[in-house]
């Protein structure tokens, strides 16, 4: 089993290599990213990062065989790609700037993969998440099942994590979903988050609850506020286990960004919706029942998603 990271030289990336050596699946990890000049000096981060992992494998004990490179022809044969290459927004950039950035290195770094690994399974990380998961699906020209994003793990993650240390239970108890674009539009969803089984409503009123699911929507903000860049160990991790489910074909049900087809009224769009991660990738979207409210919160994150999507073809034109 081969898996590549692109964009493995930075934070997301490499954190991702790491989290699927240490589960040791995996005969190699291929860690790619682009050269870095920095006055007469040439840098190789994907190297780097590779090196220095791999040589965590005797302290952590597992064989998977990391390697760093610059060149596509190493990645050939992978059975699934993740894309985390990109840039973070910085200040002075538009939102339309960085649509256009983080869109032409997706293009570029699909159809450089998909000529090496024809038959891939493509795992996006980049933001804006939704919209890079579309690129990569349309550039790949793979089957909608083979291409999806990862957020909804990371984002029901933190949402497991506040309420762990709100109800002093443990984070692994808490089990929940959530629907919608990677942003401030995505839909948590209360009615189906329990501990250990018992509704989460027995232990929190709604208020704090309510308080606990802004916090979620702002959680990727909240800590670009403590570190000035994006986080990275909770996305990386999240990623891997999408990695996991496809690979050991393992049937796990996440919330990941999939191609709606008329699934939940909502078609030709990548967006947070409940699926089956298994063998061959998305094995089904699972159509859970939305109240009204609910339904309201998806229509409305779809057509964030849906503007975003448009302003970026836009800019293509
Ligand atoms: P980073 O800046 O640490 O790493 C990005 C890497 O991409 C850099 O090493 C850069 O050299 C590389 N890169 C740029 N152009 C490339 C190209 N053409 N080919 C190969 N590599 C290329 O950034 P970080 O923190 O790792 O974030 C990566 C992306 O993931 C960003 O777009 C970020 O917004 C997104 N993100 C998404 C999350 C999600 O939930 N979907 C969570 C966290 C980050
Ligand atoms: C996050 O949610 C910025 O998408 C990134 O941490």
């Amino acid at each position: 089993m081969k898996v590549t990271v692109v964009g493995a030289g930075g934070n997301v990336g490499s954190t991702t290599a790491l989290a699927l050596a240490e589960r040791d699946f995996a005969k190699e990890v291929i860690l790619v990213d682009i050269e870095r000049k920095e006055g007469d000096k040439t840098f190789y981060p994907s190297k780097g990062r590779a090196l220095d992992q791999w040589q965590t494998a005797p302290v952590l004990s597992f064989d998977t065989k990391l390697t760093g490179t610059v060149d596509y022809e190493d990645t050939a044969n992978s059975d699934v790609c993740v894309i985390t290459a990109g840039v973070p927004r910085k200040p002075g950039m538009s939102r339309d700037d960085l649509l256009s950035i983080n869109g032409n290195i997706v293009k570029e770094v699909t159809e450089k993969l998909i000529e090496k690994s024809p038959d891939t399974i493509i795992i996006v990380v980049s933001n804006p998440l939704d919209v890079m998961t579309y690129v990569a699906y349309a550039a790949s020209k793979l089957d909608p099942k083979k291409v999806m994003g990862m957020a909804g793990i990371l984002d029901t993650a933190r949402y497991r994590a506040f309420l762990a240390e709100e109800l002093n239970v443990s984070p692994k108890d808490i089990q929940a979903m959530l629907m919608g674009g990677h942003g401030d539009t995505m839909v948590p969803l209360p009615r189906y988050t329990t501990v250990s089984g018992i509704p989460v409503t027995q232990f929190i009123d709604d208020e704090r609850l309510n308080e606990i699911v802004e916090r979620t929507k702002s959680g990727g903000g909240e800590l670009v506020g403590l570190m000035g860049t994006s986080a990275w160990y909770a996305p990386g991790v999240a990623t891997a286990q999408m990695v996991e489910a496809i690979m050991l074909d393992q049937n796990r049900i996440f919330p990941c960004a999939a191609y709606c087809d008329g699934e939940f009224g909502i078609n030709d769009l990548f967006i947070g919706v409940p699926v089956k991660l298994g063998k061959g990738g998305i094995k089904e979207i699972v159509e859970i029942d939305l109240n009204d409210e609910e339904k309201e919160l998806l229509r409305a994150s779809e057509k964030a998603v849906r503007t975003t999507l448009d302003d970026y073809n836009k800019l293509m034109d």
